[in-house]
């Protein structure tokens, strides 16, 4: 047995590049929630103008939190797993540069668009139609790219995390091109191919899977490569994480009708909707324990390592928040939730717990490595991000747990005669603690992620080029 170094490199530019912007526009997103939620404190910081409303900018902080950061985190990432579970370089340089600049073109883009008003009106897929058509030109980039390089592995099998990108890769086409169809009347204006309550339902199916492709199921292959390679174990069970794939993937995608509950949807669809929610809580809580249990033998490795930690909780917020969705997906519990802050609660668990936790932990694990460190310029800045984002998600989701549960208590709450009990403003004026304490606790977050940059930058300032080069050579063990 003997070791050899191939000449070849991998593609790092395009991780390194993926990476530092995950970081740029997780800053600038969360810092856009952290405004939009003091404009629910302190309506005056509208400014009376259209283009700082909270109706546009709220649109803006979904784009950049979920499509600027969560997706630069798992382009970063995929790019990084395949090869180096491939063992080869990208299928292309010049691709994967058009996909790194395309993504940030649209990004742009949507910056200059939804301030000024132009918007499908589709949640998650606002962008009008010449930019919904340039991402989709971009991702079909990608998915070569990504399964190109597959296709030229030099491993024999494909290493699960892989699965996990790749049906986030070709779900989320489908679901794009599918939601998107319209007829544009100008530049800027298009009106759906559908109508009535098939629109809200193809919408709310396209929401429900961004949920569970974009958000979910990317970064679950994330998890299965970056949990077992800072825990420095393999991963609990192989076998388990392929029955959580095979039934991931077959139950999300019939959900999405929980977001349509006492609507005009057929009843029967409402049902099913529910139905298979709740079942999904068995491959979710499948994943959340193999990941979990990775670090047996390893727990003792939280004591000392922060990013192990951003790794852990991100698990167990994924696993509370993929708890909370089944039961809000009931029909009685949604008729209390649906409208208030618990679904703005229920999704920052999953968003800030789960998401951003697992790519920040991601992301710091992978910095040293792309520039050739041995670790990140401070540890302790890690340790003291890890509490900013606990505690700041905390403060987020309790908060809006106790107003989503005020509020819909009091907008149900009627007298002997029928009348309501409460008028909205006073279950507005409720919510005003609430929310004074979630914009803390997004701040928390955001202030977080500025420690974060200050790490990465004196990071990549003590690297130079020739480190960096090493650090991308492909080391081929194998027997001669
Ligand atoms: C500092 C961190 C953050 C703060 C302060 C924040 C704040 C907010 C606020 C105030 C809203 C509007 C709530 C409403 O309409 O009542 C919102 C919505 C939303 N945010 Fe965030 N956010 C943060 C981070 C994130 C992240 C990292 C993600 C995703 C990865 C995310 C995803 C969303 C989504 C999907 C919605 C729409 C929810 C819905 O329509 O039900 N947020 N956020
Ligand atoms: C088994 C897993 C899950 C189920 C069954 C589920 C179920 C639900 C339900 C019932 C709602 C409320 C719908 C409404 O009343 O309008 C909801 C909203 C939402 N969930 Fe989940 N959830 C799950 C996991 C997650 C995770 C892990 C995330 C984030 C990473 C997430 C993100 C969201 C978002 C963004 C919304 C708000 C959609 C909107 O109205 O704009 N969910 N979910």
């Amino acid at each position: 047995m003997s070791t050899a170094i191939s000449q070849t490199a991998y593609n790092y530019k395009v991780v390194r590049q993926f990476a530092i912007m995950t970081v740029v526009w997780g800053i600038l997103g969360m810092g856009l929630g952290v405004f939009i939620a003091s404009q629910l404190v302190w309506p005056e910081l509208n400014f009376g103008l259209p283009w700082t409303s909270f109706g546009r900018l709220r649109p803006l902080h979904t784009n950049l939190v979920i499509f600027a950061f969560g997706g630069c985190a798992l382009f970063a990432t995929s790019y990084y797993v395949v090869q180096r579970t491939c063992q080869v370089r990208l299928i292309s340089d010049s691709l994967a540069a058009f996909h790194f600049w395309g993504w940030q073109a649209v990004i742009v883009g949507a910056l200059v668009t939804l301030p000024l008003g132009y918007t499908t009106t589709k949640e998650y897929a606002e962008l009008e139609w010449p930019l919904a058509i340039l991402l989709a030109i971009v991702w079909v980039v990608y998915a070569l790219v990504f399964f190109g390089t597959i296709v030229k592995r030099k491993t024999k099998h494909i290493y699960v995390g892989n699965w996990f990108y790749g049906a986030f890769i070709v779900v989320t086409a489908m679901l794009h091109i599918v939601n998107h169809a319209s007829l544009p009347v100008s530049l800027f204006k298009s009106y759906s191919a559908y109508s009535g309550a098939t629109d809200a339902m193809i919408q709310w199916w396209y929401g429900h899977n961004a949920v569970g492709f974009f958000l979910t199921t990317g970064f679950l292959g994330m998890m299965y490569y970056f949990v077992p390679k800072q825990a420095e174990r393999p991963i609990y069970s192989y076998r388990l994480s392929i029955v959580h794939f095979w039934a991931l993937i077959t139950l999300y995608i019939w959900a999405g009708p929980h977001h349509l509950h006492y609507t005009a949807l057929p009843d029967w669809a409402q049902s099913l909707g529910m139905a298979m929610s709740i079942i999904l809580l068995a491959p979710s809580w499948g994943g959340m324990i193999n990941g979990m249990m990775t670090l047996s033998g390893a727990w003792h490795k939280l004591r000392t390592d922060p990013i192990l930690r951003f790794l852990v909780v991100s698990l167990a917020f994924y696993g509370m928040s993929t708890f909370e969705g089944p039961m809000m997906a009931i029909k009685t519990v949604n008729s209390l939730s649906h409208y208030t802050d618990w679904t703005i609660g229920h999704v920052h668990a999953g968003a800030l717990g789960w998401v951003a936790m697992i790519s920040i932990g991601a992301v710091y694990h992978m910095i040293p490595k792309l520039f050739g460190r041995e670790q990140m310029h401070s540890v302790g800045l890690i340790n003291a991000h890890f509490w900013l984002a606990t505690i700041g998600t905390v403060l987020y989701i309790a908060s809006m747990w106790v107003n989503g549960i005020t509020q819909g208590l009091m907008w149900r709450a009627i007298n002997d005669d029928g009348t309501l009990t409460y008028s909205f403003v006073e279950a507005l004026q409720a919510s005003h603690p609430g929310y004074i304490v979630r914009a803390l606790g997004g701040a928390f977050f955001a202030t977080g992620m500025l420690l974060m940059a200050y790490n990465t930058f004196r990071t990549v300032r003590a690297s130079n080029p020739a480190e960096a080069e090493a650090a991308a050579q492909i080391a081929v063990v194998g027997a001669h």
